[in-house]
């Protein structure tokens, strides 16, 4: 089987979503998603504060797609159309065939099972379809969410990540969490 060649951006769909590339029409979404406070907490990231700063975020989806090294989709809700999140690969290593997940949605959409659902085709793309050993997650300590989102779709904390990431102003404390193929074939495939 031939390795995805990055050529065309993989479009996705689930019951209620369709994962698709970002578009100059998600500069408004992607900018509430940003700006809200609630949903930049555990990340590295200030909230935006105009819309030139979402579409750099933009600019940035497709440059680590052009470099071969990430993949985001924006989240489409099929109801409305609108926007309401994103998910994908980061820090992706062909030779180590190893990427990070990360995922983000609109607060007034959490706790609906929609990044469950979302993250269910895009694990496995990870491992069918870019042929990951190991697709990893870090999480800040106190991310509940977060870390409940991982447990239900199978990742395992395997270790502690001490004072790894700088945040206001202090070094904090992240959860390394990892789904290795053999994982993925015993808790996804029939
Ligand atoms: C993390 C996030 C994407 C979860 O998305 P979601 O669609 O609400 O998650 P789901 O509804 O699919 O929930 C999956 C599981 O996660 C756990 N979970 C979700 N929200 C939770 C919360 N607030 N507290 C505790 N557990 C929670 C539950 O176990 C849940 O399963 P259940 O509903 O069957 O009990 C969302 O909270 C978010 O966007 N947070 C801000 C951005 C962020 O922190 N990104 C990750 C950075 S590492």
């Amino acid at each position: 089987m031939t390795l995805f060649s990055f050529e065309f951006f993989p479009r996705m769909e689930t019951e209620r979503f369709i994962l698709r590339k970002s578009e100059e029409r998600d500069i408004t979404d992607l900018y509430e998603l940003y700006s809200d406070q609630e949903v930049i907490k555990y990340t590295l990231l200030q909230p935006f504060l105009d819309h030139n700063e979402a579409r750099q975020e933009m600019n940035w989806y497709h440059e680590i797609f052009e470099q071969q090294i990430g993949i985001r989709w924006l989240i489409e809700d099929k109801a409305t159309g609108k926007m309401i999140g994103t998910c994908g690969f980061l820090h992706y290593v062909k030779e180590y065939a190893r990427s990070e997940i990360g995922y983000d949605l609109v607060p007034a959409y959490w706790r609906r099972g929609i990044m469950s659902e979302v993250a269910a085709p895009i694990i496995a793309f990870g491992f069918d379809t870019l042929q990951l050993h190991c697709i990893e997650a870090k999480v800040d300590v106190v991310n509940a969410a977060s870390i409940g989102l991982l447990s239900k779709l199978g990742f395992k904390q395997d270790r502690e990540l001490i004072e790894y990431e700088f945040e206001a102003g202090q070094f904090i404390e992240l959860l390394h969490f990892a789904m290795l193929r053999r994982d993925y074939r015993r808790l996804w495939l029939p």
